[in-house]
């Protein structure tokens, strides 16, 4: 994958001024509320008994601050995205079973989020270079499952 240094400047800023401990419980929460599926995986996180539980579940939330953090390393790594996850994917796939799919759901519910805070500043050339990112980091994620 190519990068402009226009895009790398794109990617950069998002991330420095994202609020992880807002984003990503946010992000998760709603990936669980709006694909139930999804919790199958999180039986050890507690009470998922509704959306308000879960949007108040803190295991929830910590894990949500963890996920963002995990996207941390596809920044630093920009040229080197598939090495940076092969751990990762062989986790989520061999030990966790998530079906990569979900992936793709997360990705979708956490730019929802981000464009939700970004309001206008979401313009469609700095999304278009997000879903870009996504990409490249949901097919990194999968790339270990066979
Ligand atoms: C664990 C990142 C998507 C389910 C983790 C960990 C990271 C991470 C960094 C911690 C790994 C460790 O402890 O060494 C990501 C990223 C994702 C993603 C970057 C995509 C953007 C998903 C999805 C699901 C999922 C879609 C399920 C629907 C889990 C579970 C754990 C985990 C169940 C273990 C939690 C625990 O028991 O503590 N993930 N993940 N992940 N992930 Fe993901």
């Amino acid at each position: 994958v190519e990068w402009t240094e226009q895009e790398r400047t794109i990617i950069t800023s998002i991330f420095s001024s994202l609020d992880y401990e807002d984003i990503g419980p946010k992000a998760l929460s709603r990936c669980l509320i709006v694909y139930p599926w999804t919790q199958r995986y999180f039986g050890a996180f507690g009470n998922l008994y509704n959306a308000e539980a879960i949007k108040t579940n803190p295991n929830i939330a910590a894990h949500g601050v963890k996920v963002l953090h995990g996207l941390d390393r596809a920044v630093k790594n920009m040229d080197n995205i598939k090495a940076t996850y092969a751990e990762l994917s062989v986790l989520h796939s061999e030990k966790l079973h998530v079906d990569p799919d979900n992936f793709k759901l997360l990705s979708d519910c956490l730019t929802i989020v981000i464009a939700a805070k970004m309001g206008s500043g979401f313009t469609p050339e700095i999304q278009a270079t997000w879903q870009k990112f996504l990409a490249v980091v949901v097919s990194a994620l999968g790339r270990q499952y066979h």
